[in-house]
C-alpha cells in the first residue's frame, strides 16, 4: 500500500493534520490503537483559544463548535477567601476562548473525515515507523483485522501523544528533552449538575489547587490537586465532593457550588516535556509526542492544533520538491511551544501547593496573585497568554 502521508495517533493532532492536508489535495491514512468510541470519550481539555476557533472556522470544521461552544471572556481567580475576575476581552482589545470539549472536537474531526472517505484505521496494534532517513518512509501495523498492512509514504506524522512509537523511534542522541515532573497530580470529575459559575475558577486552596470549569450549561468539569502517586480508589465520591466545597467556599458570598451525580473521574500527572527537534528526516512530530505542558494553562490542544496547522503547509511544500517549511517547522513550533511551556509552569506553581512547602512560598504565591488582580499590566499579561498567540507566532497578540 501507498500513501503520501502516514499519521499515527487519531487524536486531535492526527486527525487535523489529515483534514487540511485533504483540503490541499494530499491523501493521508491515520491508525489509531484504540477503538473510535474510546477516542470519543477520551475526558481531556476543554478550552479553545481564540486563534484555535478561528483555525478550525476556517477549515469548515466549527459548525457544531459555533452553536454550541460557549464564549467566555475572562477567568477567576479565587485565594485567600476572595475571588477576582480577570476580564480578557477588556484587556486583550476583544480576545475570548471557547469552552468546546475535545471530546467533541474529535467527534467533530472523525465525522469530517469518515464523510470525506478519509482512510482511518482504529484498533491497530504493533505500530512502527521505519526507513525514515530515506524519502519513503514505511509505516507498518496490524489492522483491526489481523492482518499485518506496510505504508509506503513520503511523510509520517507521528501525532501518537506522549506515550507513542515515533518519538522513541529517533535514534537517541539526536534530541534533547528537557522536562519537569510536578509532585502533585489532577483528580478531574465530570458531573452532571448544570456549572455553579459562568466562567471557570481557579482556586488557590491551602489544602491545594482546585478548578471549576464546565462542559456544557447542565455538565460541570471540576479538578483537585491530590498527591502523585495517588488513586482513584481512595476517592469516593463523596471525599471529592466535600474538598471540592472547602476548596472553593465562598464564606458570607451566598455563592454555593451545586452538587450531581460523577459520570466519570480520573487522574493525570503535571508534567512539562519538550523534545527537540520535531523533525527527523521524514519523520515529523506534532502535539503531545513532542511536547507536554501541566494542563493549569489550558494549552496542550492548543499547541497540538498551532502545530499541524504548520505542518500542513510544510507537508505541501515538501512533496512539491521544496525543503524549506519543513526545515522551519521545528524551530518555528518551538517557538510557541516554550510560550506555553512557561505560561503553563507559571500558572501551576502560582496556584498549587508543593507537599512541604513553607509559609515562604504560600506569601509568593499569594503576593503574585494580589498582583495580578490589582495591577492592569499583570493582568493583561495573564488575559494575553491564555487567549493565546497567532499560528506561527508566540510573542505576537493578535
Ligand atoms: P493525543 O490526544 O494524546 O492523541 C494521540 C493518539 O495517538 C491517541 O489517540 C493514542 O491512542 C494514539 N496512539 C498512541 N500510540 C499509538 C500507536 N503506537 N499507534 C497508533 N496510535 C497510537 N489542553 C488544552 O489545550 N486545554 C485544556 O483545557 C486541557 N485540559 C486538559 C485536561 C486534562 C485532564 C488532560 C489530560 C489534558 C488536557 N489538555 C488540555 C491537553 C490535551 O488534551 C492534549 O494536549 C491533546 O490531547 C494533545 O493532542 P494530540 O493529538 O497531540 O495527542
Ligand atoms: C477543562 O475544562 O478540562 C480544563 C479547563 C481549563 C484548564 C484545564 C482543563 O486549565
Amino acid at each position: 500500500m501507498r500513501t503520501q502521508v502516514g499519521i499515527v495517533g487519531a487524536g486531535p493532532a492526527g486527525l487535523l493534520l489529515s483534514h487540511l492536508l485533504a483540503l490541499r489535495g494530499i491523501e493521508s491514512v491515520v491508525v489509531e490503537l484504540r477503538s473510535r468510541a474510546y477516542c470519543e470519550a477520551r475526558q481531556r481539555a476543554g478550552v479553545i483559544e481564540d486563534g484555535s476557533v478561528r483555525l478550525l472556522r476556517a477549515a469548515g470544521l466549527a459548525e457544531r463548535l459555533d452553536r454550541q461552544g460557549l464564549e467566555h471572556g475572562g477567568i477567576y481567580l479565587q485565594f485567600a477567601g476572595e475571588r477576582h475576575h480577570i476580564d480578557f476581552r477588556e484587556l486583550t482589545g476583544g480576545r475570548t476562548v471557547t469552552v468546546y470539549a475535545q471530546t467533541e472536537v474529535v467527534k467533530d474531526l472523525i465525522a469530517h473525515r469518515i464523510a470525506a472517505g478519509g482512510a482511518l484505521h482504529f484498533d491497530v496494534t504493533d505500530t512502527e515507523v521505519d526507513l525514515l532517513e530515506s524519502d519513503q518512509p514505511v509505516l507498518r501495523f496490524t489492522d483491526a483485522d489481523g492482518v499485518r498492512q506496510e505504508l509506503r509514504c513520503d511523510a509520517i506524522a507521528g501525532c501518537d501523544g506522549f506515550h507513542g512509537i515515533c518519538r522513541p523511534a529517533i535514534p537517541p542522541g539526536l534530541t534533547t528533552v528537557r522536562e519537569r515532573d510536578y509532585p502533585y497530580s489532577w483528580l478531574g470529575i465530570l458531573a452532571d449538575v448544570p456549572p455553579s459559575t459562568d466562567e471557570l475558577i481557579y482556586a488557590h486552596h491551602r489544602d491545594g489547587f482546585a478548578l471549576h470549569s464546565l462542559r456544557s450549561p447542565t455538565v460541570s468539569r471540576l479538578y483537585l490537586q491530590v498527591d502523585p502517586d495517588e488513586s482513584i480508589e481512595n476517592w469516593p465520591d463523596d471525599r471529592i465532593w466535600a474538598a471540592l466545597q472547602r476548596r472553593f467556599e465562598l464564606p458570607g458570598s451566598g455563592w454555593e457550588l451545586k452538587q450531581g451525580p460523577v459520570l466519570d473521574k480520573g487522574i493525570t500527572p503535571m508534567r512539562s516535556f519538550v523534545s527537540a527537534p520535531m523533525r527527523y528526516g521524514r519523520l515529523f512530530l506534532a502535539g503531545d509526542a513532542a511536547h507536554i505542558v501541566p494542563a493549569t494553562g489550558a494549552k496542550g490542544l492548543n499547541l497540538a492544533i498551532a502545530d499541524v496547522t504548520v505542518l500542513a503547509p510544510a507537508l505541501d511544500a515538501l512533496l512539491h520538491g521544496d525543503d524549506g517549511p519543513a526545515a522551519a517547522y521545528s524551530a518555528i513550533c518551538l517557538s510557541r511551544v516554550w510560550r506555553s511551556t512557561h505560561f503553563s509552569w507559571w500558572m501551576t506553581t502560582m496556584l498549587h501547593r508543593t507537599p512541604g512547602a513553607d509559609e515562604m512560598e504560600a506569601q509568593l504565591q499569594l503576593s503574585q496573585l494580589r498582583y495580578l488582580v490589582s495591577s492592569r499590566a499583570a493582568a493583561t499579561c495573564l488575559a494575553e497568554n491564555y487567549t493565546g498567540y497567532p499560528p506561527g507566532s508566540a510573542t505576537r497578540p493578535s
